[in-house]
């Protein structure tokens, strides 16, 4: 099974932004960590601070995968086209979020890509990917 993590803007930052909410480790630590959780899994990862960046590998993903896990960030909250992309692919996608967006400030409650996505998971900190993965197996 192939499965690719798209992350949006300044994820690229975990473990040194804001760490009270995101936490101490790096995606790097922990994408490692979690492809040797799941052997079998084929897992790709993708970052981009570019919305149409972003956009593009959802196409793109949407050809080669079998599953989309998608972090779109800010994003998430504001872009009709990242919306869009995620309804245009056939391969499913699974929007997670790191906190819960839904404890925080009321521009984040709202999710553009969530009416698309086969489910969301939110709040469980970087586990909210380990999820996401676990739910495609
Ligand atoms: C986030 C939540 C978003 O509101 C925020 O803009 C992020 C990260 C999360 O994973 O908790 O950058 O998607």
């Amino acid at each position: 099974m192939k499965i690719i993590i798209i992350n949006g803007p300044n994820l690229n930052l975990l473990g040194m932004r804001e760490n009270d909410i995101y936490g101490d480790e790096t995606f790097t630590d922990f994408l490692e960590k979690l492809q040797q959780k799941f052997p079998k899994v084929n897992l790709s990862c993708y970052q981009s601070n570019i919305e149409g960046e972003l956009i593009d590998k959802l196409h793109e993903a949407g050809k080669y995968f079998d599953g989309i896990i998608l972090n779109a960030a800010a994003y998430t909250h504001t872009s009709v086209g990242i919306a869009d992309a995620v309804r245009a692919i056939k391969t499913p996608v699974v929007e997670v979020h790191i906190s819960n967006t839904f404890s925080r400030e009321d521009f984040r409650h709202k999710s553009f890509t969530a009416p698309y996505s086969k489910g969301i998971i939110v709040g469980f900190g970087l586990q909210s990917y380990e999820l996401a993965l676990q739910s495609f197996l």
